[in-house]
C-alpha cells in the first residue's frame, strides 16, 4: 500500500466536494485541517443547534455524511481513505483523522463522486410510478455495508411514523427557542448557509407527511396528486458519538446512491429531535430493534419538476483551519 499526501490541489477538489454534504438546516457543521500525512475533520460547536439538536446527533450526522462525501471524493480522485473515527479521547470534536492510500479508481467510485454534485434535498411532492424492489435493496444494501440499517416502513409503521413526526410538527410548533432557530436558519436568500427560501415550498397543511416548517416557500411544487413518496429509517444498533458519526456517512451513501438511479430524496429528523418521540419510532417503527437515526423520503421528482436551485455552501477556505498540524 503506497500510503502518502496527494498534492494540494487534490485535497482541496476533494474539499470542494466534501462541504457539499447534506447538513441539519445547511449549518454546514465542520471543520477540516490538513496534517502532513493525513486530513481531519472537526465538529463546530460555533454552529450548534441547542434548541432543535440538544445531543448533537443532527450534528454529529451532517459531520459523517462530509466525511463519506469526502472519502468518496478521495477515491475517485485517486486516493483512497483509512479513516480513524474519534481519534483522540481528550477531544471529542475531532471526529475524524484520515489517511490517504493511492489506488485506481472503479467506475462506480467515479459514478459516486459525480452524484455528489447532482444531489440536492428535494421537498417537494413526488410521483406514484412504482419504485423497482431492486432500487429499494440496493439502498439497505449500501447502508448495511457501512454498519446501519435500513428499514422500509410501510403499513402501520407507517401510520405510526407520520402520527410521531405529526406530534413533532406540534410540539415544535409551540416551542419559541425551536423556532428562534429555524427562523434565524431558514427564510435565507443570499448568504452561504441555511436554507434558502428558494429551496421550501410553501406549507401544504393538506399532506400526511408534516415537512419541517422553514420560513419562506419559494418553490414551485408541479404535482398535482398527493405525495407518494416511500420512507426508510436509518438506524444503529448502538447509539454512541460513533455511530453517530457512521449513520451519517450510511446516509451519504444513501443519498448518494438514490441519485444514481435518478431518485429524489429528503432525509428528515424532526421527529427524532424529542427524545420521547425517538423512542416511540424506536419501538413502534424499528420493533425496539435499532436506534433510529434519521428518516429518509424518496420516490420520483414529476416529470414536469423543474431542476432545484442549488443551494449554497461556505467555501473550502472558510472551513479549512489555517494552521497545519504535524501529524
Ligand atoms: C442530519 C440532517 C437532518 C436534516 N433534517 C431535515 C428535515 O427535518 N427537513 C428537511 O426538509 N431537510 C432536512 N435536512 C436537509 C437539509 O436541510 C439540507 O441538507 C440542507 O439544507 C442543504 O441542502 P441540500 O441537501 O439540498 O444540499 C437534513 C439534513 C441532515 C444531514
Amino acid at each position: 500500500m503506497e500510503h502518502g499526501m496527494p498534492d494540494d490541489a487534490t485535497v482541496r477538489a476533494a474539499l470542494a466536494l466534501a462541504v457539499r454534504a447534506p447538513s441539519v438546516h445547511n449549518t454546514q457543521p465542520w471543520r477540516w485541517r490538513i496534517g502532513d500525512r493525513t486530513i481531519h475533520l472537526y465538529l463546530d460547536p460555533t454552529r450548534a443547534l441547542p434548541a432543535t439538536d440538544p445531543d448533537q446527533r443532527d450534528m454529529l450526522l451532517s459531520c459523517g455524511a462530509a466525511l463519506h462525501h469526502f472519502s468518496v471524493a478521495s477515491t475517485a480522485l485517486g486516493w483512497s481513505t483509512i479513516v480513524h473515527r474519534l481519534p483522540d479521547p481528550e477531544d471529542p470534536n475531532h471526529l475524524a483523522a484520515i489517511e490517504l492510500v493511492r489506488n485506481h479508481p472503479t467506475p462506480i467510485d467515479v459514478a459516486l463522486s459525480e452524484a455528489i454534485t447532482r444531489r440536492q434535498t428535494d421537498r417537494r411532492r413526488y410521483g406514484s410510478w412504482p419504485i423497482p424492489p431492486g432500487h429499494r435493496g440496493l439502498l439497505v444494501e449500501r447502508a448495511g455495508a457501512l454498519g446501519a440499517i435500513l428499514r422500509p416502513v410501510a403499513d402501520r409503521a407507517r401510520d405510526r411514523l407520520i402520527e410521531t413526526t405529526r406530534a413533532a410538527a406540534a410540539q415544535h410548533a409551540q416551542d419559541p427557542e425551536y423556532l428562534f432557530e429555524l427562523t434565524i436558519w431558514s427564510g435565507r436568500h443570499s448568504t452561504s448557509d441555511g436554507v434558502p427560501t428558494r429551496n421550501t415550498p410553501s406549507p401544504r397543511p393538506k399532506d400526511e407527511l408534516p415537512a419541517r416548517k422553514f420560513a419562506g416557500g419559494e418553490l414551485v411544487d408541479t404535482a398535482e396528486q398527493p405525495d407518494a413518496a416511500q420512507l426508510l429509517v436509518l438506524g444503529t444498533s448502538a447509539d454512541d458519538r460513533v455511530s453517530r458519526l457512521r449513520a451519517g456517512e450510511a446516509l451519504s451513501a444513501v443519498l448518494l446512491t438514490a441519485t444514481n438511479i435518478g431518485l429524489a430524496t429528503c432525509a428528515l429528523t424532526e421527529a427524532l429531535e424529542i427524545p420521547e418521540l425517538r423512542r416511540q419510532v424506536r419501538v413502534g417503527v424499528l420493533d425496539d430493534s435499532a436506534y433510529p437515526q434519521v428518516i429518509v423520503r424518496f420516490g420520483w421528482a414529476p416529470t414536469s419538476a423543474p431542476p432545484l436551485p442549488e443551494t449554497p455552501r461556505r467555501t473550502v477556505d472558510e472551513v479549512l483551519d489555517r494552521f497545519e498540524i504535524r501529524r
